[in-house]
């Protein structure tokens, strides 16, 4: 996909700069539009007052985490961005790497972190080293490229890749804050969620909150991507309604979308008016890490999800039994799902290998692979069912 901006079409008006608006690139025009880096004290209580959630898909409040920390720690933005469809954290980190590394000093001085870590994807290793070399305060920062592959941007293979240079998650038992990059406390934290922190510590909580829903303050990046006919990354306020925020793309149609990316789920037509929020917000849709694929009418749900599934299975650690085992058998009967075999009892064993691998990896690979696909057979169920009486209904 494109990565251009859709600025000129966001759906929101914002009286001071947020991610998608501001500086440019360089350090001069940064420090020019919002001036050099407040000495911010109190800079964890200000984040809880802000309401920030993690914005790398899990939506964690990003206040008890820096809370966790305990001195001497790392602090890693974590720019991996593994998931195909997404591209607002290589948008931020070559349009906006000041941002991110603002937010990186600040939780660092607030934390009292004493190591500093940058990991992003091939694509962003030039703009990042870019702005690392052009400041004096982030002399500290390693930049760190990963490799590209789907679990490469889960917590525990970014801190992989920086003991062995093998961006793979690990089994840990014990909390990364606790016990994380060689042994010492480690803060994994989405290069948006720290872009956030560096507009907090400047303006603060209640500017953040100005905008967006009380249960879903300030505003999130979006990927947009699929049957639309203006690709690219958008910022909305939280809780903006889906319709409002793939209108900005101009989708050709609407049949589904994907929200929240391959780990995410489907909705059809009839969710366009609910709200993209954190799941706590009444009638929200996870917005995730904020991936909207549109998939219009002349596209089938059904052999979307199959492909994915496959993609999914294959992108696996190749570590835990649901990974081994269950994913590859997943994607077998998705793929028959999709290409119409005629069986009964084909919907009820989805149904049985879903709870086979549900919840019983190392990490969340086999979850979220269980999630999109649950919510296929959901919205797509008239499909499944036409599929089954050999018509496919996206191909009338
Ligand atoms: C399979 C998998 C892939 C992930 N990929 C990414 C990624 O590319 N970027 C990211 O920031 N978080 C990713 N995460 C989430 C991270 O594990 C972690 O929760 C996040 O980086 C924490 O930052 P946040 O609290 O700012 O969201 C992934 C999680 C899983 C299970
Ligand atoms: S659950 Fe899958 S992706 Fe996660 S660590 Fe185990 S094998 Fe790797």
């Amino acid at each position: 996909m494109t990565t251009a901006p859709t600025t000129d079409r966001r759906p929101i008006a914002l009286d001071f700069p947020r991610l998608l608006t501001g500086s440019g690139p360089g350090y001069d025009e940064h420090l020019r539009t919002l001036g050099p880096l407040p000495d911010h004290r109190g800079l964890i209580e200000e984040v809880e007052r802000s309401g920030l959630t993690g914005r790398g898909g899990a939506g964690f409040p990003t206040a008890r985490k820096l809370s966790a920390m305990t001195p001497r720690g790392v602090v890693i933005a974590n720019g991996s961005e593994g998931e195909p469809l997404s591209a607002k954290d290589e948008w931020l980190l070559r349009q906006r790497p000041h941002l991110v590394i603002d937010g990186m000093l600040a939780t660092a001085r607030a934390t009292d972190a004493k190591q500093l870590h940058l990991v992003v994807g091939p694509a962003s290793e030039a703009a990042a080293r870019q702005a690392v070399g052009e400041r004096r305060d982030a002399r500290g920062i390693e930049v760190t490229v990963t490799q590209e592959r789907f679990v490469s941007g889960e917590a525990s293979a970014v801190v992989h890749l920086l003991t062995s240079g093998d961006a793979l998650p690990t089994d840990h038992t014990v909390r990364l804050t606790t016990r994380g990059l060689r042994r010492k406390p480690t803060l994994v934290q989405n290069v948006e969620t720290l872009a956030h922190i560096g507009v907090i510590a400047r303006f603060g909580a209640a500017a953040f909150r100005s905008v967006g829903h009380p249960a879903d303050p300030g505003t999130r990046l979006f990927s947009i991507t699929g049957d639309v006919q203006h690709p690219g990354v958008t910022e909305a306020e939280g809780g903006t309604p889906l319709r409002s925020v793939i209108g900005v793309a101009s989708p050709r149609s609407v049949a589904g979308v994907l929200v929240g990316g391959y780990h995410g789920t489907w909705v059809g037509r009839e969710a366009l008016e609910r709200p993209l929020a954190l799941p706590t917000m009444p009638g929200a849709i996870p917005a995730g890490a904020g991936i909207l694929m549109v998939i219009g009418e002349g596209t089938c749900g059904v052999r979307t999800t199959a492909e994915i599934a496959e993609y999914l299975a294959a992108e696996s650690a190749g570590q835990c039994g649901p990974c081994v085992n269950g994913l590859p058998a997943l994607a077998e009967l998705v793929a028959r799902l999709a290409h119409g075999d005629r069986n009964h009892g084909l919907v009820g064993e989805v149904e049985r290998m879903l709870t086979l691998v549900d919840g019983r990896g190392a990490c969340h690979h086999p979850d979220g692979t269980a999630r999109i696909v649950r919510s296929a057979m959901r919205t797509f169920a008239a499909d499944i069912e036409a599929h089954r009486h050999g018509h496919c209904l996206a191909a009338r």
